[in-house]
C-alpha cells in the first residue's frame, strides 16, 4: 500500500506511479501496489504514523514534515542551504551522504527513506499585499508546516507562523483564519492557490525537498529479491519525480501568473540569509547532525561555482 496527501496531478502522483509500474512490471504482476492519492489515507503526519506502524508501506512527503519524527532530515532544510538544484541533486545522489541519512531517520522514526524528491524553491503567497522586504511580513498570518524548523525561520525573520497540516490549508485561506502559506510554485498550482491568494514572494529560503519513505517495520522484513526490487523501484520513482518536477515548476509558475498571481522578489535578501543561518546551530546540536551537515557541506563545496 502506497500513499501521498498530494493531488493526482502533482509529482507525487508521477513518483507512486513509476513505483507502481516498475514493481508490477518486474514481479511480473506478482505484486500489486495500491495507490492512495489525494489524502485518501490522511495528511502527511498521519501517513508517518501509519508507515511506522506498518499499515501503510511508502508514502511521499515533504520532508518539513518528516522532521517532527526524525530531525535529522532537518539537514536537507536549512534555509538557505542549496542555492540551486544542481547542489541538491549532488548531495542527494551521494549514496555515502543518503546511506548515512537514511540509517539515522531509520534509528529516529522508524521510517526508511528509499529515495528522494527534489522540488521547488518554497514562495510566500497571501492575499493582503505585496512582500519585498522583511519588514512587509509584519501583520501577517502565515501557514507553514509543523517543522520545528521553519518556524524558528519564520520567527527569526521576526512573525509568528502558524503550524498548520497542509490539507487544512486552502480551507484556512478561504475563511481568512490565515491570510498566507510558504510552497513551491506547483504545489500552489496542483490546489489552484490563485482562486484564493494574490501575491507570491521568491525568497528562495528553501528548497522543496521530500522523502519516498518505507515502513522500516515492513521493509526489513521483506526477503532479498523483493527488498532489491522495492530499492531499485524507488531509485526509478525519484529519476522520474527529478525530471517531472524541474520542467513542471516553470510551468506552473507561468500558469500561475496566467491565472492572475502577482509575483514580487525581494529586495533584502542577504537580510533574509543572515537570520536564517543565525538559526543553524540550533539544529545542528547532535554529532550525527553535525556528520550530516558537513557532508552535505562538503559535496556542495565540492561542486564547480
Ligand atoms: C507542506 O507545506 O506541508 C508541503 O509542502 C505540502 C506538500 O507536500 O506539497
Amino acid at each position: 500500500m502506497t500513499a501521498s496527501a498530494n493531488s493526482l496531478t502533482s509529482a507525487h502522483a508521477v513518483t507512486l506511479n513509476k513505483f507502481k509500474e516498475i514493481v508490477e512490471k518486474e514481479s511480473e504482476g506478482a505484486i500489486q501496489v495500491k495507490l492512495f492519492l489525494g489524502g485518501s489515507m490522511g495528511d502527511e503526519t498521519a501517513n508517518v504514523k501509519q508507515l511506522r506502524n506498518g499499515e501503510l508501506h511508502i508514502a511521499t512527503l515533504f520532508n518539513g514534515n518528516l522532521t517532527p519524527f526524525a530531525p535529522s532530515v532537518n539537514a536537507l532544510v536549512l534555509p538557505y542551504l542549496f542555492s540551486n538544484l544542481n547542489e541538491a541533486y549532488a548531495v542527494l545522489s551521494d549514496e555515502s551522504f543518503t546511506n548515512m541519512l537514511a540509517d539515522q531517520v531509520a534509528k529516529e522514526s522508524k521510517t526508511r527513506p528509499l529515495g528522494w524528491m527534489i522540488g521547488g524553491y518554497r514562495s510566500i503567497t497571501n492575499n493582503k499585499k505585496p512582500i519585498m522586504k522583511m519588514e512587509d511580513l509584519q501583520g501577517l498570518k502565515l501557514r507553514v508546516s509543523p517543522s520545528a524548523i521553519q518556524l524558528a525561520a519564520f520567527r527569526a525573520f521576526g512573525i509568528e507562523p502558524h503550524p498548520m497540516a497542509w490539507s487544512e490549508t486552502y480551507n484556512a485561506l478561504q475563511q481568512g483564519v490565515i491570510d498566507g502559506q510558504e510552497n513551491m510554485y506547483a504545489t500552489n498550482r496542483d490546489h489552484k492557490f490563485w482562486e484564493i491568494q494574490k501575491y507570491m514572494t521568491e525568497i528562495h529560503y528553501m528548497l522543496w525537498t521530500g522523502a519516498i519513505l518505507a515502513s522500516d517495520r515492513w521493509f526489513s522484513k521483506l526477503d532479498a529479491d523483493t527488498k532489491a526490487l522495492v530499492l531499485r523501484a524507488a531509485k526509478e520513482a525519484q529519476k522520474a519525480d527529478w525530471q517531472f518536477a524541474a520542467a513542471y515548476e516553470e510551468e506552473c509558475k507561468k500558469e500561475s501568473i496566467a491565472n492572475g498571481m502577482k509575483v514580487d522578489y525581494l529586495t533584502d535578501e542577504d537580510k533574509w540569509k543572515e537570520k536564517a543561518r543565525a538559526i543553524w546551530p540550533e539544529f545542528i546540536k547532535t554529532p550525527e547532525m553535525k556528520a550530516l551537515t558537513d557532508k552535505a557541506l562538503a559535496i556542495i563545496g565540492s561542486l564547480p561555482k
